[in-house]
């Protein structure tokens, strides 16, 4: 399919989301979209597979002119998005979000056992290996990722917009997708690619196209780009990609927290490791190896049958993450949506206020000290937006994080658990991020960093723990680790079980 934007522009509010692009994608390639945080990716995707309706401008598809109104009216034509904010249908099962989806009206549809054998096939042409039955809602948020995208492809659409598909995956796993990706291409369907890892989108895509502010800055061949080269093109300057050098804490540091023997039958089995004050203990291992459940049973997220956990030294007893919030803990979530922002409320009330959802929030009123204090913050983490009273859901995706980990810093915590807290954040908030996880740790604070991107965990820990199958199976010095050695931990490539397995 072959698709021209000409002079599209979309406008929410007092925000130029995209000014006057004109974007021509060809049939059959693989067409990658990168840009910062804010600059209009998502926007852009969404009016190419009707979700948003452009103030101005043309859409041509295949050399005719098309106003879709909704996603379905896209989907008509074979058009259809895997969106970067997950849009499933929490109640239904697996198999019924894949093949009814939200856009569909047809009622009479039954899964009989010719759906249940094309869901077979898809499911195992990915790899994904989930149970159709289970509920939606009951998933953690890589998996109803990657129902997402058996929903896309599910539908045959002659063009497939990914808005960031493997923010959620695991290496292997976007590994198969980039496979199928291809074979969709050598099939003649064309592929729109947004992603902020600019490595996999140069290895994956023909063409790049780099917007900046709305605008649509440059397109060309993917071969003559680099990582640098797309920076400097996205931020307009160029940028260290190196991780600030790390600071070991003292041998003497003393130890903040302590976890002994942490069992829940299921998921962890006799879990024990230590942080110190100013350390940073990276955490990895495939999704469902036990990392963030590690993190949620010292949070109070979860229980767990046996063990303990200590924090400076005495016993923690946490029975609900409010618990855990008011000993010091905070904890960045993996899913802002779910866990960890409220949507429809201001920045500064997310940042400010004392555990959202828990209590009545009716009747806050941000006063000028939270305002001021929520700007430094924002500042800081470079958050884009009009002002700190803007709504969070009208912010993008990867600012949106941001806001999560400023909520989390106000309350100036004595451990932070950050549970991939870079998913979806451009290259430059990124470092930003990084920097600020090493100069807290700098001073004082203690950290666990759990993260799917390896390089992320390496280039940060000054120790990294690998998990496998709710186990402890490894432990490498921040100083010598490297990718292979966590990676052959993590999969225990001697022992060879598949690692699928593990993907629970
Ligand atoms: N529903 C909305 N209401 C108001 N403003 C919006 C809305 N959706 C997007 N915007 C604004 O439009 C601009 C572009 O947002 P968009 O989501 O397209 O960015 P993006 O490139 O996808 O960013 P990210 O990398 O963070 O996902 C941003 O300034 C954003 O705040
Ligand atoms: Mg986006």
């Amino acid at each position: 399919m072959h698709v021209e934007l000409r002079g599209v522009s979309k406008r929410y509010g007092g925000v130029q989301a995209l000014r006057d692009v004109d974007l021509r994608i060809d049939r059959g390639s693989i067409h990658g979209l990168v840009g910062e945080n804010g600059a209009g990716k998502s926007t852009l995707s969404k009016v190419i597979a009707g979700a948003v309706q452009p103030d101005s401008g043309d859409v041509i598809v295949d050399g005719r002119q098309v106003h879709y109104r909704s996603p379905r009216d896209a989907l008509a034509d074979g058009v259809t998005l895997v969106a970067q904010e997950l849009a499933l249908l929490p109640q239904r099962s697996v198999i019924e979000n894949v093949f009814l989806g939200i856009e569909s009206s047809r009622l009479g549809f039954v899964i009989d056992a010719d759906v249940r054998r094309q869901y077979a096939q898809l499911s195992d042409r990915l790899g994904f290996g989930l149970p159709p039955k289970v509920r939606v809602g009951t998933l953690r948020t890589a998996e109803q990722q990657k129902v997402e995208i058996l929903r896309a492809l599910a539908r045959h659409a002659r063009l497939i917009v990914m808005d960031e598909p493997t923010a959620a995956l695991t290496i292997d796993e976007a590994e198969r997708l980039f496979a199928i990706v291809r074979s969709l291409q050598a099939e003649g369907t064309t592929i729109v690619y947004v992603s902020h890892l600019l490595d996999q989108v140069l290895n994956l895509v023909d063409t790049v196209t780099v917007l900046r502010d709305g605008q649509l800055v440059q397109t060309g061949p993917a071969a003559s780009e680099t990582p640098e080269s797309l920076v400097v093109a996205m931020l307009g300057r160029s940028l260290n990609l190196a991780f600030p050098e790390k600071s070991f804490p003292a041998a003497d540091a003393p130890v903040v927290l302590s976890v002994h023997d942490l069992t829940r039958t299921g998921a962890l089995e006799d879990v024990s490791f230590d942080v110190k004050a100013g350390e940073i203990v990276g955490l990895a291992g495939l999704i469902g190896s036990g990392r963030s459940e590690v993190a949620r049973a010292i949070f109070g997220a979860d229980g767990h049958d046996r063990g303990t956990v200590e924090l400076d030294g005495a016993e923690l007893r946490v029975r609900k993450p409010s618990d855990a919030v008011r000993a010091g803990i905070a904890m960045l979530p993996e899913s802002r949506k779910e866990q960890g922002l409220l949507m429809g409320r201001s920045i500064v009330e997310n940042v400010t206020l004392p555990h959202l959802g828990e209590v009545s929030t009716a009747g806050f009123l941000a006063g000028s000290k939270q305002v001021r204090e929520t700007s430094t913050l924002t500042k800081q983490l470079d958050v884009r937006a009009r002002r700190v009273t803007s709504r969070v859901d009208t912010l993008s995706g990867g600012n949106q994080q941001k806001v999560l980990f400023a909520k989390w810093l106000f309350r100036r915590p004595r451990l932070l658990i950050a549970d991939e807290p870079t998913r979806g954040v451009d290259v430059g908030a990124k470092r930003s991020i990084y920097e600020l996880i090493a100069r807290l740790a700098g001073e004082g604070l203690a950290v666990v960093l759990i993260s799917s991107e390896l390089e992320e965990v390496i280039g940060l820990a000054h120790r990294v723990v690998v998990m496998r199958r709710g186990r402890i199976v490894a432990e490498f010095d921040g100083r010598t680790v490297s990718e292979d050695a966590v990676m052959r931990a993590a999969f225990a490539t001697a022992a060879a079980p598949a690692p699928s397995t593990e993907a629970t």
